[in-house]
């Protein structure tokens, strides 16, 4: 089914509401917005490689949404997703190793962030800042204080901010919320949850090595400790480390 972009807009703002993170939803992104409903909406990716990617092929199936942007500090991955933006959508992006720079591009509307968790904070509080709708993966962050910041810039600035949780927004889920919540299946007394599995650990313990070529490795640590590069640590087994997420609990045991 294609997906119009006032159903995309509506989607939105049901999503958000459930989410609690903008007062006046969605009405923020149609109403206070320079853009007719026959006008594009111009959106960018921070975090190219792995989930922030499959956000942006979704998002790009949307009529009317065309990727101007892409960012990463990993040069090698950024080429590779701007060619397949350009396969897309027939049009490359722009590339970016800074989200501030990304930023300041008056054009874009609005930004979804894929970046590991220890860098969801900054960058959505930049993007509330600079006028810019904000999609963030999940986790929200890694601390109380952090989100709470960021549901006070998204207030403050009055932006649509989503957060990437699967499992909610398809009608199938709702149905089954609602049935949950009509007592028909009586009272629930005990829920079980397990992940028996070790989604996200590296291969095995490797030695540090240099930078490689491309990777600016100073951003990505960022507000996380410094320390010597290894790769265990880095491009999609991160999420085992306390500095930068919080293992198979907050990644997917968040709600
Ligand atoms: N909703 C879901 O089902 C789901 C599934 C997987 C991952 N996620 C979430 O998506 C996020 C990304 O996870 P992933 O597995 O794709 O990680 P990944 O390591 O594969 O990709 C992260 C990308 O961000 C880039 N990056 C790091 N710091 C950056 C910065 N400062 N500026 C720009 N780019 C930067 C990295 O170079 C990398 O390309 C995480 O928050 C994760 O929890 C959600």
């Amino acid at each position: 089914m294609s997906t119009s972009r006032r159903k995309f807009l509506q989607d939105t703002s049901k999503t958000i509401a459930a989410a609690t993170l903008a007062s006046s939803p969605l009405l923020s992104f149609a109403k206070n917005r320079r853009f007719s409903p026959n006008e594009k909406i111009n959106i960018a990716l921070i975090g190219v490689r792995g989930m922030g990617f499959g956000n942006l092929e979704n998002a790009l199936k949307i009529e009317g949404v065309e990727c101007i942007g892409l960012c990463d500090i990993d040069r090698n991955i950024l080429a590779k997703r701007a060619s397949d933006v350009e396969k897309i959508q027939g049009k490359a992006p722009m590339q970016y190793n800074d989200y501030r720079k990304l930023l300041e591009n008056k054009d874009l509307d609005a930004v979804i962030i894929g970046t590991p968790d220890h860098w969801h904070c900054l960058p959505f509080i930049a993007a509330c800042e600079a006028g810019k709708d904000v999609y963030v993966e999940k986790p929200l962050a890694n601390s109380i204080a952090e989100c709470d910041l960021m549901v006070k810039a998204a207030r403050k600035y009055n932006r649509v901010a989503q957060v990437g949780q699967q499992q909610r927004s398809g009608a199938h889920w709702q149905e089954a919320m609602a049935f949950m919540k009509s007592g028909k299946i009586g009272k629930l007394r005990k829920v079980n949850v397990w992940g028996n599995f070790n989604y996200g650990v590296g291969p095995m313990s490797v030695a540090d090595e240099p930078v490689p070529a491309g990777v600016d490795y100073e951003m990505w640590l960022g507000p996380s400790p410094k320390r010597p590069f290894n790769k265990n640590r880095f491009h999609g087994s991160w999420r085992m480390f306390w500095d930068y997420g919080g293992g198979l609990l907050t990644d997917w045991g968040c709600i």
